[in-house]
């Protein structure tokens, strides 16, 4: 480089190359998802976990009933929020069903989702109102908060609430079960949801109405 202020700074054609395979490099690390057709895009585990942000995804059963039991729920037009819960947004439109979904995340490679993505961030419970969701726009909320903990658990509560019209699913560690009853009036189903990965912690679902699909 020169010290002269007329002159620009130009990198040799070797550093830029290097410049641009590093770009490269990183961007395909950060892009996990395979995009590569419609059906792949919506695969449940489409987009590879990372655990440091607490991301688990369901196996593709246990996706398949919930999407089930929010279908149910939301009934013929209804509409459906999936909070910290992206591979049940991706198996409901794998169903194909025309439902009306938005998945609110932390993780921002689900923007891939345009306009049914929202960022979100549990530690800002009214984030969404000020992404310009209207309250009560939700016939069925479904949630996985990222921590067990009653901090979180009240923050997302806060969210749950101002998003849904009334009906409330959690998936949770069952350890949270009088928190979440004492903060979203919610009772444990029978029915157990599975990981991808074994995890060793007791997981549940609540739910604030009767669930015949989940507790029958
Ligand atoms: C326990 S996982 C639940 C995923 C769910 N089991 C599934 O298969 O879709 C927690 C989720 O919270 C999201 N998350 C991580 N940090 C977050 C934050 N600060 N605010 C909101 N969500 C967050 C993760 O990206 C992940 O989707």
């Amino acid at each position: 480089m020169s010290d002269s202020d007329d002159d620009v700074p130009t990198l040799s054609a070797h550093t830029l190359a290097a410049l641009h395979e590093f770009y490269e490099e990183s961007q395909g690390k950060k892009n996990t998802c395979d995009v590569s057709t419609p059906a792949d895009q919506f695969a449940v585990g489409a987009v590879e976990e990372d655990w440091g942000m607490s991301q688990f995804w369901y196996t593709d059963e246990t996706a398949t009933r919930l999407a089930e039991e929010l279908l149910e729920q939301a009934g013929v037009e209804g509409r459906i929020a999936c909070v910290s819960a992206p591979s049940v947004y991706q198996k409901l439109k794998q169903l194909g069903d025309n439902a009306s979904v938005t998945v609110f995340e932390y993780d921002r490679r689900f923007a891939v989702y345009g306009d049914e993505f929202i960022f979100y961030d549990y530690n800002e419970p009214l984030g969404p109102a000020e992404r310009g969701v209207a309250p009560r726009s939700f016939d069925v909320v479904l949630v996985d908060p990222p921590y067990l903990s009653e901090e979180c658990l009240s923050k997302v509560a806060r969210t749950v609430k101002y998003l849904t019209k009334g009906k409330v699913l959690l998936c949770t560690g069952g350890v949270m079960e009088n928190v979440a009853k004492q903060l979203l009036n919610v009772n444990v189903c029978h029915f157990l949801p599975q990981h991808r990965r074994n995890l060793s912690n007791d997981f549940r679902c609540f739910v604030n109405y009767p669930s015949p699909l989940l507790s029958g």
